[in-house]
């Protein structure tokens, strides 16, 4: 059973994804651990309370320093011997400690397809912003693991979407998330968690 923590820090719709892919049997051999947020006002920790999973807070604010936040949170994570972190859509960058402690052990989806529109400043909106802006006709979603850098590390999966006319940012990353991150996502962690990755 690989023990799996997720991390997030908005409306939590790809920790959603991830709860229903494990209630409906999409992911077996999974036990989400704990839900850690930076954002205390996160709707992702109301889904993880819904569901009866722990739901931690901590955000680098709370802090005198970032190296002191940093030191807590890998304190905090290592409580729970996860086999497996998600970020899903998770926007404070994993301590460089963390990433070595758990190396392949960190996965992270981001909203196009990379090398494409990622990297520092490409999150959320911005990504989608960035795509519309190239006019490119496809982008998509991939899950990766992650490394020293930002969106950098090996891709596991990825999935292409269609651009429409008249996209606005937020129409395009609707249609990424519903048509990609939402299935790779789980699907990712399903492969991970049977050995097929
Ligand atoms: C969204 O921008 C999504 O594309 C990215 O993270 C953000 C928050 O998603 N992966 P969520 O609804 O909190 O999962």
């Amino acid at each position: 059973m690989l023990r799996v923590g997720v991390m997030v820090s908005g409306g939590g719709t790809n920790l959603q994804a991830i709860l229903d892919a494990v209630e409906e049997g999409r992911i077996t051999n999974v036990e989400i651990e704990v839900v850690i947020s930076n954002n205390p006002g996160a709707y992702a920790l109301e889904r993880a309370k819904n569901h009866g999973i722990e739901a931690v807070c901590m955000s680098p604010k709370d802090y005198e320093t970032r190296d002191d936040f940093n030191r807590a949170f890998l304190e905090k994570v290592d409580e729970y011997h996860l086999d497996l972190i998600v970020l899903a859509g998770f926007l404070v960058k994993i301590p460089e400690a963390m990433v070595e402690k758990y190396e392949h052990r960190i996965i992270n989806i981001h909203p196009s397809l990379i090398p494409s529109f990622c990297g520092v400043g490409y999150y959320g909106l911005k990504v989608h912003e960035a795509a519309l802006a190239r006019g490119v006709k496809v982008t998509g979603a991939t899950v990766h693991y992650v490394d020293g850098g930002m969106d950098t590390g090996p891709i596991i999966l990825q999935k292409a979407v269609e651009v429409q006319e008249n996209d606005t940012p937020e129409l395009l990353q609707r249609r990424v998330m519903e048509q990609a991150e939402w299935v790779i996502l789980p699907k990712a962690i399903d492969m991970i968690a049977n050995g097929m990755v």
